[in-house]
């Protein structure tokens, strides 16, 4: 590796050079998904915000596109969605060229400084060319709230149940719907959150949409929200809510609040590394996943970490669930089915007793140990921890596991290389509390070079975390304290990306 590209992963998106921050505009047209994200072409800390763009056919490889959206005399482009406007409803484009319509946060810098009402307010821009160039529209802002600081991040959508465009975005502690019949005209629908999940930060980047439950005919509305500081491990973090909405308002479900009363919120992730997630507008009906994807830092340090000619990486796209079990909601999430059209070439092993304190489960004379899709089954947990890691020969190690005793999954980065750049990186392993107890739990893990991103019990609980070793990573291995416990059906999987 040279050194510069040293910590680049080898298939998390990042940008060619320069700063990258939330991903924005996401949709899916004519056989590709689109991803816009929050850029800073000038350098590698954020500046004025440009919309980058890149496309993919299959959400795991991505090819950078010229710069989309640049800031202009109104502001800054921050984040926000995109949609296919298929009826036309807009008027920007035709039934046969359908024009791609996006909504972003202006944020004017001059009226930041002056501290004059009005600094964020929300323009559209519409696209011809399926997303590559795009105009604005001559009558922006199209959706303003002067006296209300942080507004912004609108995340539009379109509401098969109602039938009209929705609009969800963030206004400081809580979120404001709009509904729309043509894209330009937005009429506020009521609000949500006051006093309501977490508040330790200001909220950020919602995301909000119906999704049927697995199993069932029922379908819920999932209101997603970015929150900033105040996450559960510190720094920013990405929330979620289930409930009901009528077409202007969204009422939480009953049990759900007794859950997150009792949990100080419920996280898409726990890990320090996905924030700012939305998901993909304009999936087909056939398709009907639920698709998403987040930014793979945090604000606590990601103008710091060490790369030097980018800096940050998207999480791999991930499907969501919702789930209901024993009157509970869960999100859970895992990475999209495409990544499997990646897979080398695996290592299986059907039943390993763990009788040691310590087990190599495999070493890199096997395996590259930096772009892998491991997945097993742990049994006969007992009130132990279970610690897997990642090795390299500089001692670098980046840990992750289940601590049976405090009842915690965790992910421990204190020793995985290059800690110097932040001090908020580090200070404490990362812990997402189990929801009930168990014997027996499925774990798939999702390794690059400079991250892992770890899923239990098919992804409702999930961490993901960077890391940044002085060379790639060589063993994986397993130790526990005092129990036996078996690993069952383990496979390793080699993703190949050339
Ligand atoms: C979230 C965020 C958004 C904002 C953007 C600016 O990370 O703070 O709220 O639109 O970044 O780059």
């Amino acid at each position: 590796y040279t050194e510069e590209e040293l910590y680049r992963p080898n298939f998390h998106f990042t940008p060619k050079k320069a700063w990258m921050n939330d991903p924005n505009g996401m949709f899916y047209y004519n056989g590709y998904y689109h991803l816009y994200f929050q850029h800073y072409p000038d350098s590698t800390v954020w500046g004025p915000m440009h919309w980058g763009h890149a496309i993919s056919t299959d959400m795991v490889t991505w090819t950078e596109k010229p710069i989309a959206i640049y800031p202009d005399e109104k502001g800054y482009i921050f984040s926000g969605s995109a949609v296919v406007d298929l009826q036309n409803t807009s008027g920007f484009g035709s039934l046969k060229n359908p024009p791609i319509v996006a909504m972003f946060t202006y944020h004017d810098p001059t009226k930041e400084k002056t501290k004059e009402p009005g600094i964020q307010s929300q323009g559209i821009a519409y696209s011809l060319d399926e997303g590559l160039t795009w105009k604005k529209y001559e009558k922006n802002p199209v959706v303003e709230f002067p006296s209300i600081k942080d507004f912004r991040d609108p995340k539009m959508t379109w509401d098969n149940i109602h039938k009209q465009w929705l609009m969800v975005l963030a206004a400081g502690d809580k979120t404001i719907f709009y509904s729309s019949k043509n894209l330009k005209d937005w009429t506020m629908l009521s609000d949500f959150g006051k006093n309501i999940g977490a508040h330790g930060g200001v909220w950020e980047c919602p995301d909000f949409f119906p999704m049927m439950v697995e199993g069932s005919d029922e379908y819920k509305w999932v209101l997603l929200l970015s929150i900033n500081p105040g996450g559960p491990n510190g720094g920013s973090a990405t929330q979620y809510f289930v409930g009901d909405f009528d077409g202007k308002i969204f009422k939480l479900d009953e049990s759900f609040s007794k859950d997150i009363n009792g949990q100080k919120g419920l996280w898409i992730d726990y890990g320090r590394d996905n924030y700012a997630g939305v998901t993909w507008s304009n999936i087909s009906e056939t398709d009907g996943r639920k698709l998403f994807m987040g930014w793979m830092s945090n604000w606590d340090y990601a103008q710091k970490v060490p790369t030097q000619k980018w800096r940050s990486s998207m999480t791999v796209a991930r499907e969501l669930k919702l789930i209901k079990e024993n009157n509970h909601y869960r999100l859970s999430s895992v990475p999209v089915r495409e990544l499997q059209n990646y897979v080398a070439n695996t290592i299986k092993k059907e039943a390993l007793k763990i009788t040691d304190k310590k087990t190599v489960l495999i070493d890199k004379s096997s395996i590259d140990l930096t772009r892998l899709d491991i997945q097993f089954t742990l049994r006969n947990l007992k009130k132990d921890i279970y610690t897997f890691s990642l090795c390299n020969s500089s001692d670098n190690n980046i840990s992750f596991g289940i601590n049976k005793k405090d009842k915690y999954f965790f992910i421990d980065r204190k020793k995985s290389g290059d800690l110097s750049f932040s001090d908020a990186f580090a200070k404490q392993i990362s812990k997402a509390p189990f929801t009930e107890d168990f014997d027996k739990i499925d774990v798939r893990v999702i390794v690059d070079k400079t991250s892992i991103e770890v899923f239990y019990d098919n992804g409702k609980t999930v961490m993901t975390e960077i890391f940044f070793p002085e060379k790639p990573m060589e063993t994986f291995s397993v130790t526990k304290e005092k129990f036996d416990f078996t690993i069952e059906n383990l496979t390793i999987n080699q993703l190949n990306f050339n």
